[in-house]
């Protein structure tokens, strides 16, 4: 155990000074993004990086995403930036982007895992923003969860995670979009998603027209290019099983599960929880932008002992629904389709 140091970014003045100079010494500290919170370390040092895959227990094959505060410190990561990022980032940035792009090795080997690309992004939070600005170095950054479990949108997600084992956490609240970045293949002529998330299908295909999308996502058997994609994730205390259909036929379920003496959980829209009766019901909000605020919050409000069963109903995937619907899917453990 180590000691983890919290920061409440209202009340402690020299909380981005304090998390900065941790950072540049080698340490690991959590911050909160505009998607969830990332766990950081000096993404131009192998050993400091090595603590974020300690801390969370992550595959070293899982490379990780490398923040910056500006277009300027984003180029001098890459080899070159092709007219196609120059596009998303004049578009989208700051904000929930992620551009995998040819790496010029500054970043540590353990970053990319090897591979000769690299994820950047300039995150649009105040916070992370103020960090990477008075760090100045460039910050490798996941989720700061434990590796499988349900990303963290509030500081107290992190500290159930993670205290005792990273450096500092800084408390700015809880996060705004909730599902992480849109992971883009920036390397092609054409964008390819590899990982749905706060910029939509929809609104890159505005700046670029077409766009592609991995085809690992739509199910086929093929390995995902985005190598987290193809670990379990987003896990619940208790399975969980999306079930597609009527409110009528999700209470059907309900109602057999009760009957074998579980304890049911339901998460839903309100309109949706509105119209069930189970032995928990937790709403996730009225439209998919809160819904995707919520999702893992959600989540890891089941616990072990009051619940045996969480049924969650299905959202179009339109827009956000499409991360939405791919973090369920994955956090999943059976899908009933109609
Ligand atoms: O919103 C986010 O992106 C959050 C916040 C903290 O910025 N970060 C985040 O990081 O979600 P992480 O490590 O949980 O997910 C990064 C994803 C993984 O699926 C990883 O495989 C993929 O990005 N990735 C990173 N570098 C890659 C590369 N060079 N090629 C392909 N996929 C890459
Ligand atoms: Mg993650």
């Amino acid at each position: 155990m180590r000691e983890t140091k919290r920061w409440n970014i209202n009340t402690d003045d020299g909380a981005i000074k304090e998390a900065a100079a941790l950072l540049k010494q080698g340490k690991t500290v959590a911050f909160p993004t505009e998607t969830v919170y990332g766990l950081g370390a000096d993404a131009t040092s192998q050993q400091a990086v090595s603590g974020i895959f300690q801390a969370k227990g992550r595959p070293e094959d899982n490379p990780l995403i490398a923040h910056v505060a500006t277009k300027d410190q984003l180029r001098e990561l890459v080899t070159d930036l092709p007219p196609l990022a120059e596009t998303l980032i004049d578009a989208f940035t700051p904000g929930p982007l992620t551009m995998i792009l040819p790496s010029n090795g500054i970043c540590a080997t353990n970053v990319t895992a090897g591979l000769s690309t690299i994820g950047v992004r300039i995150p649009d939070h105040p916070v992370a923003h103020k960090l990477l600005k008075t760090c100045g170095i460039p910050i490798a950054a996941p989720s700061a969860n434990i590796s499988g479990k349900p990303s963290p949108t509030t500081a107290n997600h992190v500290w159930a995670d993670l205290h005792g084992k990273i450096d500092g956490l800084v408390d700015g609240g809880p996060t705004g979009v909730g599902v992480e970045s849109t992971v883009v293949d920036c390397t092609q002529d054409l964008p390819v998603i590899l990982r749905p998330g706060g910029i939509t299908k929809e609104q890159i295909e505005q700046v670029t027209g077409a766009v592609m999308v991995d085809p690992a996502l739509a199910g086929s058997p093929d390995k995902p290019k985005a190598p987290g994609m193809k670990y379990t994730h987003y896990a619940p205390e208790v399975p969980m099983w999306l079930v597609e259909g009527s409110p009528e036929k999700i209470q059907a379920v309900i109602n057999r599960a009760q009957k074998e003496h579980k304890q049911v959980g339901v998460m839903a829209s309100n309109q949706t929880a509105e119209k069930l009766q189970a032995d928990q019901m937790i709403s996730l909000g009225g439209n998919m932008q809160e819904i995707a605020a919520n999702l893992y919050d959600v989540l890891r409000e089941f616990k072990n002992g009051d619940t045996d069963l969480i049924l969650c109903e299905t959202f179009p995937t339109e827009n956000i629904g499409q991360a939405v619907m791919n973090r369920l899917e994955k956090a999943a453990s059976e899908y009933m389709k109609e």
